[in-house]
């Protein structure tokens, strides 16, 4: 059974700049909510029970926001507004659920869910990158019935046009399994179109085993310099461990660009 989930929230948000020179993006409103409480409220409904959320100092707002109680009980006792009551009993149902543990240096995804390794218990665990939304169909559900179904680690996977492929991890597919779900050869970062293995690209959402934290520990820099999550995948898809890529069917929101951010709010308002 998957019940818990780790959240990876101690980037730099510079594609939302200025919005996050001083805020972190987690936090900024969709639609009038914080963008971290739809990927809570996602992780519930699928049957998670523990969220580790790996934040850093100059992003302790983020626990602030689940840790602001005084604020809240004075407020209530002043006001007894029926609508605050109801806000800050959600914040404590979420604030019961997540640890927080700390990356202060950005030293890239993999680095950050090492952080995460004390809490982790079970052999498998879902990941949820926040930038992207998925709405409509709850895709980490959908993810966790195909991990119980197959036994093995799942990444989150959508269509593209072709031409688009160099801005996406592409997915090397080694075999089809039905009709939405694939083995996995590998990933390719930003291929040229003309060298893509495929136009399925990769989607912030993993059920990974927990001997990925083995891998990460004893993996040099990559790319940028950074210690990438997608160079353990591929260590461990070398190892044998089943790789199985899912297309989902809700609708996928990138919140991490600018021009997404702003576009996320209006189809959410449509919903
Ligand atoms: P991204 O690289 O897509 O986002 O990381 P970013 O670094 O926050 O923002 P940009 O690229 O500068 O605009 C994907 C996710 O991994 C987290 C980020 O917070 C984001 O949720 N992350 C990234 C970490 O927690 N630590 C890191 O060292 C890097």
């Amino acid at each position: 059974m998957i019940k818990q989930a780790i959240i990876p929230l101690a980037g730099l948000g510079t594609r939302l700049l200025p919005l996050t020179s001083v805020f972190a993006k987690e936090l900024l409103p969709i639609n009038g909510k914080p963008g971290i409480e739809y990927i809570i409220e996602e992780c519930i409904d699928a049957g998670i029970n523990e969220i580790i959320f790996i934040i850093s100092d100059k992003k302790i707002m983020i626990k602030n926001y689940f840790y602001n109680d005084k604020f809240y009980k004075n407020i209530i006792k002043k006001k007894k507004d029926p609508r605050i009551i109801n806000e800050y009993k959600k914040i404590l149902k979420y604030k019961k659920m997540i640890k927080f543990v700390f990356q202060n240096k950005p030293l890239g995804t993999g680095d950050a869910v090492i952080k995460a390794k004390r809490f982790i218990k079970d052999k498998y665990f879902l990941m949820l990158l926040p930038d992207d939304l998925i709405v409509k169909k709850n895709c980490s559900k959908a993810m966790i019935s195909v991990h119980n179904k197959f036994k093995g680690s799942v990444m989150a996977s959508m269509k593209v046009n072709k031409k688009t492929v160099s801005r996406w991890g592409i997915y090397n597919i080694s075999k089809k399994i039905n009709k939405d779900n694939f083995l996995i050869k590998g990933v390719v970062e930003k291929p040229n179109p003309n060298q893509a293995p495929s136009n399925n690209a990769v989607i912030g959402r993993y059920i990974l085993p927990r001997t990925i934290f083995k891998k990460l520990t004893n993996q040099k820099p990559g790319k940028g310099g950074e210690i990438h999550i997608t160079d353990a995948i591929q260590s461990l898809i070398n190892d044998n461990e089943i790789f199985i890529g899912h297309n989902f069917l809700g609708k996928y929101l990138d919140c991490g660009t600018m021009n997404g951010y702003i576009k996320s709010s209006l189809e959410i308002a449509k919903l």
